[in-house]
């Protein structure tokens, strides 16, 4: 049910009062005089809040997981009748059918680790659905929360227990190897996709595991770069989706390879300290493959498992738990973590029974990988109509091998799931147009000739298509953010040959455009796993309109953002300003900025009205969404906070956002509730969260620079 939408009008002080009281159950709206200020730019409508009466704790996680304390009382009983070896047994991994495996003790079952955060990796005969990058595109919880939950069953149906994922570090350097695997540069956008993936994961009695802890963002000297961060950025962008996959009660987190602050992750009591004390999380930590350095720095700092192997928490943990250096109580903590989390999300008491050779992709999983797959699909640009293909268009030209025999499905490393068969946009487009157009295919991407022959076979027909990918792997970074030199060359000719050229891009992020202003429309596909093709033609074609959003910013030079580091260290020096912070805060323009996303179909704000929301503290935004245009589609409506200029943060951050399904003409009311929580700004030396006071404005629109309704908001804040 969406409440109707609240014109903002000047309210009577007793209306205020009641509203207040009723909503906030204290006297928080303050006198709202929303006669707007002479000096505003605008006559932007102006609302204020009191906070400063308000509890601190609603500004820190404090969700304590559903059924903690039954798990809790039931894994000390298991405790008391395990002997220490049974113990220090299930601390750390042994080798087996699964990229991480415990071994059988103390009558519990043999933990079974697979990753990861795209799906079943390794086996076969599963869904290869897409990378998490597309599924950000989706700016859809609901779709996210669906999808975690069917990878999660096909985890499970393999014998799974624990998979490895969701994959949470954010996009900070845009050539980076792994961003493919994450939901991109925005850490509210991240967390609230993560909380949705984890419900969806531990809905299926599988252990869902944040990863990676922390300052992971690049593979260049991953082992033992030292990521060099300031507890504020720390807190308010990096940490950010791992309390939200804390607060939707996480099973597992694992450390990474890198240092924080010259001290390598899985042995740093500072940030796992931050992790456990301060985030409250309650589950285990597990180490990244290999990236346990040491036995009593790690088993105390709060490591609570070694894996992939015995290295350094076999018997060199038994000596130092005989030496004294590692407390028995901290061995039982360990264990108690591990076993209250597989209690809690019913594991143990259900444990898997499938194995690595069960079949566990199925017609259902395929429907929602294409789902999924067309969601992520955001049309960049879109010149004369180019796209969708109309009936004026009476042949096409598909060029290039990744529309047609070398499809492209996922990135590389542990993320990657095998695909059984990927379909392609040529037999896509074969199977679903071929009664209403001529359909030719050259790759056009092996040598001159092959040019020559797709530039050819482009000019003959009424529209090009060229898909492009770019590839991606866990292990390395990308060189920079150009396509292959022959790919941009091949775009280029085909645009010269053809009035009419559309460019599907499969890439995990930001890609460099030198032909942008050659060709007509442009579509970012991400990385669609083994739907590919049933996905993309049909928005091709118009059966299905384009509803997705960057979950990063397409920079018009690389050097707007930051470069992967070289070097061992990997300053973080930009603080705050990562993504589309950084380029509004220099003032430079984008090539396609964070949120954007064109559709077939246009859509209209307006009617911004601002009130207390139900929760104490929040702030709602009502305002309606009209679509403006002759199709049916989706928008998604986003919504930025530009704190008191005092507060120091960038000019625009993301705090809310809601997509909003229109058939044409159709008009609805729409409301976006902030909590006070994503007020907070990190206070560095009070260490704890604050709301600054001061004039906020409050913008919502379809991008990051687009947005048409804005209001200013006075705030009484809390704290420091
Ligand atoms: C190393 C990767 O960093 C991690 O993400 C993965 O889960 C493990 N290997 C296991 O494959």
């Amino acid at each position: 049910m969406v409440p109707p939408a609240v014109q903002w009008q000047p309210m009577s002080p007793i209306l205020r009062c009641i509203l207040a009281v009723a909503l906030l159950g204290c006297g928080c709206l303050r006198d709202s005089k929303s006669s707007p200020d002479a000096n505003a730019p605008d006559a932007f409508p102006m609302a204020s809040f009191d906070f400063s009466g308000l509890d601190p704790l609603l500004l820190s996680t404090t969700a304590a997981p559903a059924g903690l304390e039954v798990a809790t009382a039931r894994a000390n009983e298991l405790l008391g009748g395990m002997s220490l070896d049974e113990k220090l047994c299930l601390v750390r991994g042994v080798s087996g059918a699964y990229v991480g495996n415990v071994t059988a003790t103390a009558g519990l079952p043999a933990l079974t680790l697979q990753d990861g955060p795209a799906g079943v990796a390794r086996f076969g005969d599963v869904t290869a659905f897409p990378a998490p990058i597309t599924l950000a595109a989706s700016w859809d919880p609901d779709l996210v929360q669906r999808w975690g939950a069917a990878m999660a069953a096909e985890e499970r149906g393999k014998g799974v227990m624990v998979q490895l994922g969701p994959m949470m570090n954010m996009v900070r350097a845009p050539a980076a190897g792994r961003n493919f695997e994450s939901f991109g540069e925005d850490p509210f956008l991240a967390a609230a996709l993560v909380a949705a993936e984890v419900a969806g994961i531990q809905s299926q009695k599988v252990v869902a595991t944040a990863k990676h802890f922390i300052g992971n963002e690049q593979e260049t000297n991953r082992d033992g770069g030292d990521s060099l961060i300031d507890e504020r950025t720390l807190h308010e962008i990096y940490y950010a989706p791992f309390e939200a996959a804390v607060n939707a009660a996480v099973g597992a987190v694992m450390c990474s390879y890198n240092r924080i602050g010259g001290t390598y992750a899985c042995e740093n009591p500072a940030t796992l300290g931050d992790l456990k004390s301060g985030m409250g999380f309650s589950g285990w930590v597990m180490s990244d493959w290999g990236a346990t350095h040491s036995t009593v720095a790690s088993a105390n700092a709060g490591l609570d498992m070694e894996m992939p192997d015995d290295a350094n928490f076999g018997s060199a943990l038994a000596a130092a738990v005989a030496a004294g250096s590692v407390s028995q109580a901290r061995v039982d903590d360990m264990v108690r973590r591990i076993l209250v989390s597989l209690l809690r999300l019913g594991v143990l008491d259900d444990p898997p029974t499938g194995t690595p050779a069960t079949v566990v992709t199925s017609a259902e999983h395929s429907t929602l990988a294409r789902e999924a797959a067309a969601a992520g699909v955001t049309l960049l640009q879109n010149h004369d109509g180019a796209l969708p293909l109309d009936a004026t268009v009476k042949s096409i030209a598909v060029i290039g091998s990744a529309g047609g025999d070398a499809p492209y499905s996922l990135g590389g490393g542990s993320a990657y799931v095998n695909a059984g068969n990927v379909i392609s946009p040529l037999a896509a487009l074969q199977a679903q147009a071929e009664s209403t157009m001529t359909i030719a295919y050259a790759r056009g991407d092996g040598d001159d000739d092959d040019q020559e022959q797709a530039v050819g076979t482009a000019s003959a027909a009424d529209a090009a298509i060229v898909f492009a990918a770019v590839d991606s792997t866990e292990g390395g970074d990308r060189d920079s953010l150009a396509l292959p030199a022959k790919t941009d060359a091949l775009i280029a000719a085909v645009a010269a040959a053809n009035r009419r050229t559309i460019v599907v891009l499969h890439a995990p992020g930001a890609v460099a455009m030198p032909w942008l202003d050659q060709v007509k429309a442009v579509l970012v596909a991400f990385y669609p796993g083994e739907e590919n093709g049933n996905a993309i033609a049909p928005i091709l074609l118009g059966a299905d309109n384009p509803g997705g959003k960057l979950p990063v910013s397409f920079p018009r030079a690389a050097e707007d953002l930051p470069a992967v580091s070289k070097d061992q260290v990997v300053p973080y020096s930009e603080g705050l300003a990562i993504g589309y912070r950084a380029l509004d805060a220099q003032k430079i323009e984008p090539l396609f900025p964070f949120g954007h996303g064109l559709s077939y179909t246009t859509f209209a704000f307006a009617d911004l009205g601002v009130r207390a929301g139900a929760a104490p503290g929040s702030i709602a935004l009502d305002f309606t969404v009209k679509n403006t245009g002759a199709h049916a589609g989706s928008e998604v409506a986003q919504l930025y906070v530009g704190f008191p200029a005092s507060a120091g943060e960038p000019p625009w951050v993301l705090r809310g956002f809601k997509r909003i399904v229109l058939a044409a003409s159709e008009s609805k009311n729409a409301t976006i509730e902030i909590s006070i929580r994503e007020l907070g700004c990190w206070n560095p030396d009070a260490h704890r969260r604050y709301v600054p006071s001061g004039t906020y404005y409050f913008a919502v629109g379809s991008s990051s620079r687009d947005l048409p309704l804005q209001a200013r908001v006075q705030i009484q804040g809390l704290g420091p």
